[in-house]
């Protein structure tokens, strides 16, 4: 096996391609996630975000290409792999079921049960007790039994990263996840994010405001009409570098030239060791 036959990375995308009848949605995708990375996936509408993770967890099957979680290469990956493997998505379709409590929308379809086969529902409380707290969430009003419609889109979306931390996600994806929200619901995702990366975790964090995804991203990748065209290290770029760049490609569909140098397409990255 040479060296270009594995991955280094915690997921990899070698050449992706995914096709919606005559929609070419992913064009060669060459995608990759860190350990312990948060990576900034943005572009327009219609860019080919949702697909990308859509394809990498299994909702849809790729045409082409391949698909690399943990050094193991796949061709076509299950939702159920995906997840035995690490890799959690909060889709960007409401996947919260507003009437439920918290505990139970964390355990949806995993529940906690006796040899009997009956739900541990107290086991289940606690639990998500524990998980919440360490989260963050203010644990005099936000309790286990409380009905996800209550709360606020920020803390919706912690429910869903709570979800994914207590099977043991290492990649937490998160498609649009602060579509809608005000500005202090906004900053509560991005504590959430900032919790992740704490914990060693990994993040996508897919928008396509780049405001809300600069304070927490070490790396970006720019997707455009089903191509990533730019990778830029946070480090590389201030925020109005980004805005232009995204400005340039929307019209163009190429970035300046002043930042052709630093883009990290097609080379491999290099993690700077902590
Ligand atoms: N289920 C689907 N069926 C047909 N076309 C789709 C489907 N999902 C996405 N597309 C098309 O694929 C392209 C990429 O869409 P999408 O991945 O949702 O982009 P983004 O998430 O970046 O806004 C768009 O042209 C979209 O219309
Ligand atoms: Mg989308």
């Amino acid at each position: 096996m040479s060296i270009e036959d594995r991955s280094e990375y915690l997921v990899e995308t070698r050449n992706l391609i995914k096709r919606f009848g005559d929609v070419i949605a992913l064009r060669n995708v060459n995608f990759r996630v860190g350990y312990n990375e948060v990576v900034g996936l943005v572009g327009d509408n219609g860019a080919g975000k949702s697909t990308l993770v859509k394809t990498i967890t299994g909702t849809y099957a790729p045409d082409g290409g391949e698909i690399w979680i943990k050094g193991r290469r796949f061709k076509r990956i299950t939702p159920k792999i995906a997840k035995a493997l690490g890799v959690e998505i909060v889709h960007q379709e409401r996947t919260i079921a507003e009437n439920q409590p918290i505990w139970r929308n964390i355990f949806m379809g995993r529940e906690l049960t006796n040899s009997l086969g009956f739900l541990k529902i107290r086991e289940m409380e606690e639990a998500t007790m524990k998980l919440i707290k360490e989260m963050g969430f203010k644990s005099e009003i936000i309790y286990p039994g409380k009905l996800a419609r209550t709360l606020s889109g920020g803390y919706k979306q912690g429910v869903q990263i709570a979800r994914a931390l207590y099977f043991k996600a290492d990649l937490v994806i998160l498609d649009e996840p602060t579509i809608q929200l005000s500005l202090s619901e906004v900053n509560r995702v991005l504590e959430f994010v900032k919790d992740l990366k704490k914990r060693g975790k990994s993040c996508v964090f897919i928008t396509h405001n780049i405001y809300h995804v600069y304070p927490v991203a070490d790396r970006f990748a720019i997707m455009d009409r089903g191509r990533i065209v730019a990778e830029f290290w946070k480090s590389d770029l201030s925020i109005e570098d980004l805005s232009n760049i995204l400005v340039t490609i929307a019209r163009t569909g190429t970035i300046p030239v002043e930042y052709r140098e630093i883009n990290l397409v097609s080379r491999p990255l290099e993690y700077a060791s902590s």
